[in-house]
């Protein structure tokens, strides 16, 4: 199992840094949990599929969430079959969820029949759309107005600003945890997940390629630097010119 599989949180504690994301959608679902529609976007890798999936997990067991391809790849006869499903029983937590990722790109008639769908949810379901922010933006392909299926959807925004720390001191207790860490300090996590730009799925991908575990190049303690003696200045070679030389060409010329 990849890294970021085995380390994705399992609970609204786990999730890192998205604390008013989190705290939003602990109060909506204290409400209640079915017959609603979420629309989570956020840069990638800031935890949207994961919140997705606690969401989902809230009101369904794991036999009964299912993950559609991306919406640009959904059918009319994709939807048929999920309100089909909808109307089913469903055991242990009683719910069904469907998350779809990447719900950029939706062709015009998905959406409209997406739309009827939202109408018509029953109680025990519930709908999650993850996108990127720039997917926000493109939501369909030929620019229609986003507005009628963002508000039947309760919005969900994730931030990776000023995340880089809680974000790297999580790459730093995993490579720990997993023997992939070569001695780093946090700065060095840190700045690992400031060059995958705050995305922590390609943070924990590197580590697991091993980018941790050469240990870090040896620096000297600043006493240690302190005591090192001053260089000497080399003084530059005495050479004499022309005009000074005993012989200089011009004398010689004029003798
Ligand atoms: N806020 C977070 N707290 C803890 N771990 C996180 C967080 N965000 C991401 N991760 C880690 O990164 C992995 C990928 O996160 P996730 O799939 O939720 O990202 P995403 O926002 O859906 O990205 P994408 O837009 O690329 O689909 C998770 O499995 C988890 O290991
Ligand atoms: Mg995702």
């Amino acid at each position: 199992m990849k890294l970021y599989e085995k380390y994705r949180p399992k609970s609204f504690d786990q999730v890192i840094g998205q604390s008013a994301a989190v705290a939003g959608i602990r109060y909506v679902l204290n409400r209640g949990w079915g017959g609603k529609a979420w629309f989570i976007h956020g840069p990638s890798g800031a935890g949207k599929t994961t919140l997705a999936r606690i969401i989902a997990a809230h009101g369904a067991d794991d036999w009964f969430i299912e993950e559609l391809p991306m919406a640009r790849d959904i059918s009319i006869a994709d939807l048929r079959v999920m309100r089909a499903s909808m109307a089913l029983y469903a055991t242990g937590k009683g719910g069904r969820a469907f998350i779809i990722n990447e719900a950029h790109g939706m062709r015009r008639d998905v959406l409209e029949g997406l739309l009827t769908l939202l109408e018509e949810m029953p109680d025990s379901a519930c709908l999650i759309f993850t996108t990127t922010s720039a997917g926000k933006d493109r939501l369909f392909d030929d620019c229609e107005d986003a507005g009628p299926l963002l508000s039947r959807c309760i919005n969900v925004e994730l931030r990776t600003l000023g995340l880089a720390e809680s974000f790297g001191a999580e790459c730093q207790r995993i490579a720990i945890a997993e023997n992939l860490d070569g001695g780093h300090d946090l700065a060095a996590y840190v700045a690992l997940v400031q060059s995958c730009k705050l995305n922590m799925r390609a943070a924990l991908q590197r580590i697991e390629q091993g980018a941790m575990l050469e240990a870090p190049a040896p620096v000297m303690p600043r006493a240690a630097c302190l005591a090192q003696p001053e260089p000497k200045a080399v003084a530059a070679p005495k050479v004499k010119q022309w005009w000074q030389q005993e012989q200089s060409p011009l004398l010689r010329k004029a003798v």
